[in-house]
């Protein structure tokens, strides 16, 4: 893909047919939120209430993940929201390899265009393929690592921290850490 504006990119990414995620989508999942972010959030995909919304972080982690945010002082909007694959993949699964292949050319370009000094991996799926292929989020949850100009770090999901709440304080803990890196910047 050619650099454009996020405008241009969105346009783009919302007339994708490039994997069979595609067919059973009712909106592509771009991402939202300050095109100028210090901050950036990478989840997996979208849930049912993202693909009904074309809105990422909407349904029910989504409300957790707000809860977070503001419990660390940070605003939805002034951060940046996106995710691994725009489309939703059938049942929630785990996104396939080449599905995210596929799709890491609009996520590459977004992160170009909004050039974030921070990013956040939220689960297993985005820490994997944008941390490094050993991450593991109970092993390295909240240790940041440096990379070009950006510097990374996975936490949970928020869909995992409510399934298993015991790592809520962990995962606090991480965006307190979040926070923090963030107002030096
Ligand atoms: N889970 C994700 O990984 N992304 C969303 O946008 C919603 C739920």
């Amino acid at each position: 893909l050619r650099i454009m504006d996020l405008d241009e990119l969105k346009r783009r990414c919302l007339e994708c047919r490039d994997c069979e995620l595609c067919g059973n989508r009712h909106h592509v999942v771009f991402g939202e939120g300050n095109p100028n972010a210090k901050l950036m959030f990478i989840g997996e995909g979208p849930g049912e209430t993202e693909d009904l919304t074309g809105r990422p972080f909407v349904g029910k982690a989504g409300q957790l993940f707000d809860k977070m945010l503001l419990a660390v002082g940070l605003k939805r909007e002034e951060v940046y929201i996106a995710n691994m694959v725009k489309c939703r993949p059938p049942k929630n699964r785990d996104p396939e390899t080449q599905e995210t292949e596929t799709c890491i050319k609009y996520l590459r370009e977004q992160v170009k265009l909004i050039d974030p000094k921070i990013i956040v991996c939220l689960g297993r799926i985005s820490a994997c393929r944008l941390i490094g292929a050993d991450f593991r989020v109970t092993k390295h949850h909240g240790q940041w690592v440096d990379k070009g100009k950006i510097r990374f770090m996975g936490t949970y999901h928020p869909s995992a921290l409510l399934r298993n709440p015991s790592n809520k304080p962990d995962a606090f803990e991480d965006f307190l850490k979040i926070k923090d890196e963030y107002g030096k910047l």
